[in-house]
């Protein structure tokens, strides 16, 4: 049993923001608005950020190594790209440091089974076959929790989507301190409001914008083209009425509703400013404002990874110093952990 001056000592909490993006291929603008413009936005003197490429998330599913590697590179440019400050945040891929494995094998060994098996997202991605899934799919939130917990993360942004996996993330911080009775790990804040905290389908308002939907009509890829962004805007279905004057009108609308939604969000003003703006306009005519509005933003941001990576080396390196700066706050959180455990140090 820890006593209580040992107890105090313990703490570091601060405000502390973290969070990660899996390097699988294919970024959208749901993964924008979600997520990375708000790690911008977070971005402050209040918080220390520290933004993760979670290559080990990666691998619960096959991923081809030298793509891996790549896309790997690739959300490290999106992130700068969008506005991340290397100097200011901690930005790496949390392979390069092992403390997030070792804190996940600690956490495997505090969370349940009955945790795990309720995660949707865990029963979306293993389908039918779940026997056949890998064991790090089904362990995947506990990693996470890791992520955030190791860093005795305060706020996580992210998108709806993981909202369960961060309720998880705060189980296991409490069920911890309780175990070892000690105040160490922080029950994390997720950050996940905003007015695109879930930007849905182009096709279907009632799904979720993913990389994964076979019909590439349905997402924004941060990679499309001006003329690919209008097209796609355009075939964005819809329903015959025009656009409300007011937030009630887009009751039972869901696709209306996402496009005032995903316009409102780029444009940074609120979704009863943009009915105002845009309400009584015909879809025809309001498709085209939202596409511009859309390459306007997400131009600069694709031009200025396609120069990113085109210059590995510099990825790289950044990459590596932050890894080194993130090993410095992981370090002795992993060793205070595995002592309040009971791991011997060897001397
Ligand atoms: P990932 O890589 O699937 O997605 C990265 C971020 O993008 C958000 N997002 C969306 N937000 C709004 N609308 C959408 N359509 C949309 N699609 C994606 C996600 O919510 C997420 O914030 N498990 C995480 C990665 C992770 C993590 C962490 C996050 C690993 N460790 C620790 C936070 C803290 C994931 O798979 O995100």
């Amino acid at each position: 049993m820890i006593d209580q001056d040992k107890k105090s000592s313990l703490k570091t909490f601060e405000k502390r923001v973290f969070s990660g993006v899996q390097p699988t291929g294919g970024l959208t603008l749901g993964n924008y608005l979600g997520a990375v413009k708000r790690f911008v936005e977070m971005q402050s003197k209040e918080y220390k950020t520290i933004y993760c490429v979670v290559d080990q998330h990666a691998i619960t599913a096959w991923q081809n190594p030298t793509e891996l590697k790549q896309n790997t590179r690739q959300i490290a440019a999106f992130f700068i790209a969008a506005g991340i400050d290397p100097n200011s945040s901690i930005l790496f891929n949390q392979s390069a440091v092992a403390e997030h494995a070792q804190l996940a094998w600690v956490f495997n060994c505090v969370a349940r089974m009955g945790w795990m098996q309720r995660m949707t997202q865990f029963k979306d991605k293993a389908g039918k076959n779940a026997q056949n899934a890998a064991l790090g799919l089904f362990a995947y939130p506990a990693l996470m929790a890791a992520d955030i917990l190791l860093y005795h993360a305060t706020h996580v942004p992210v998108g709806d989507d993981q909202k369960q996996h961060l309720e998880l993330t705060r189980d296991i911080a409490i069920k911890f301190n309780h175990d070892y009775d000690i105040d160490f790990f922080p029950v994390t804040e997720p950050v996940i409001g905003g007015t695109a905290s879930r930007v849905m389908s182009l096709r279907d308002g009632t799904k979720k914008m993913s990389k994964s939907d076979p019909s590439d009509l349905s997402r924004i890829n941060m990679s499309d083209d001006a003329d690919t962004i209008f097209l796609k805007f355009k075939k964005a279905r819809t329903d015959a009425e025009a656009l409300p004057s007011e937030i009630d009108g887009l009751k039972d609308r869901p696709e209306a509703e996402n496009l005032v939604t995903i316009y409102s969000a780029l444009s940074e003003q609120s979704m009863d400013k943009t009915l105002q703006e845009v309400g009584g306009k015909q879809f025809s005519e309001f498709k085209p404002i939202l596409a511009e509005c859309a390459v306007e933003i997400l131009s600069p941001i694709s031009r200025e990874m396609t120069r990113l990576m085109q210059n590995a080396d510099e990825i790289d390196s950044i990459l590596a110093s932050g890894a080194k700066r993130a090993r410095e706050i992981a370090s002795p959180i992993l060793e205070k952990t595995y002592d309040i455990v009971g791991m011997l140090k060897p001397k």
